[in-house]
């Protein structure tokens, strides 16, 4: 009636199976409610009591028996299937590997670069300050009149009463003059915000701008520094032109202009004496220092020297256009 060699035949046939689907029928058939195991409990049940408890130490001696072939062959299909998985996922090292470009800097970001390079070397200290900025900032203590017209909307983007986006790099000379003492001589660039938007102009661009205090500062001083720059920056042939010029914050206030190959003159920057009420209002002795300052826009200098004719092209992140400009890589 039981079967001795029924745990060789289990055996045999569960190692037959390939799969946990099959290996769960199985289970079923020898150790299910009704399978094999239990048919044989029932089936002593008429025996004598001594046969019976031999039998059942039997029946559950198969039955253990039979779970651990179970198991054991479970561990082994799983492990089947994962060599099998790895073994498809082999890896062809014949394949050519994925290309990944290495990005450049941006050409605005490179000028900024460039240019600050130039003033360190001349004693400049490289600083940087807010763009989001109050009217003190950015138009009181730069001496720009309450009825200035560049403070209305049309102009200026406007967070609340008090405060703004910057309209100019300017405000960097309040926040530097308000707090350390002349000599000063510092550098800063960053964006700018202007209501404007054509070929030539974009609410937002980038600025540098210069201030130099110490005692015997002179208009001369900041042309000669000018040149020197621009014959850096565009080479010893580039034509430069002064202009004399109005800012409310400098006393006299000049332009630079540079011709460009379709021989027009291309404003590029604004500079000047500080005036004095911009050092009075910042508590520097009008009749100890003196100092020039000036505002470059790094858009122009790059339209210049890459002779770009529609400053958006910067900022609408076309790869081609971008592309061009890779040789400025750190790489
Ligand atoms: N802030 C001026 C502008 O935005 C430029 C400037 C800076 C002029 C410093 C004089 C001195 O046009």
């Amino acid at each position: 009636m039981i079967s001795d060699n029924i745990v060789i035949i289990a055996k045999k046939e569960i190692y037959s199976v390939k799969n946990i689907k099959d290996l769960n029928i199985l289970k079923i058939k020898y150790l299910g409610k009704k399978g094999y195991i239990t048919k044989q409990f029932l089936l002593i049940k008429t025996l004598n009591k001594e046969e019976k408890i031999n039998k059942s130490i039997i029946i559950n001696k198969q039955k253990k028996q039979i779970q651990k072939i179970i198991i054991k062959r479970k561990k082994e299909i799983e492990l089947d299937k994962y060599d099998e998985k790895i073994l498809n996922q082999k890896i062809d090292i014949s394949l050519p590997g994925k290309y990944i470009e290495i990005g450049s800097e941006h050409p605005i970001k490179s000028i900024i670069y460039e240019i600050e390079e130039f003033f360190t070397q001349i004693g400049f200290k490289i600083v940087i300050g807010p763009e989001i900025e109050d009217v003190y900032h950015n138009f009181d203590a730069l001496n720009i009149s309450k009825n200035h017209p560049i403070r209305t909307e049309k102009d200026t983007f406007w967070l609340n009463k008090n405060t703004l986006l910057r309209t100019q790099t300017s405000n960097i000379q309040i926040r530097i003059m308000k707090k350390s003492k002349p000599p000063i001589r510092i550098l800063t660039s960053g964006k700018v915000y202007r209501n404007d938007y054509d070929s030539n102009h974009t609410p937002m661009f980038h600025q540098i701008e210069g201030l130099f205090i110490d005692k015997k500062v002179t208009f001369s001083d900041l042309k000669g520094i000018l040149i020197l720059f621009l014959n850096y920056f565009f080479g010893k042939k580039c034509k430069i032109r002064f202009r004399p010029s109005y800012f409310p914050f400098t006393e006299p206030s000049l332009e630079v202009d540079i011709l460009n190959n379709n021989q027009q003159w291309i404003e590029i920057l604004g500079a000047g004496m500080v005036h004095p009420n911009v050092l009075k209002n910042v508590q520097i002795n009008t009749s100890r220092y003196y100092g020039f300052a000036f505002g470059l826009g790094v858009e122009r200098l790059a339209m210049l020297r890459y002779n770009i004719n529609d400053i958006r092209l910067f900022y609408e992140n076309d790869i081609r256009f971008l592309k061009q400009f890779k040789f400025n890589n750190f790489i």
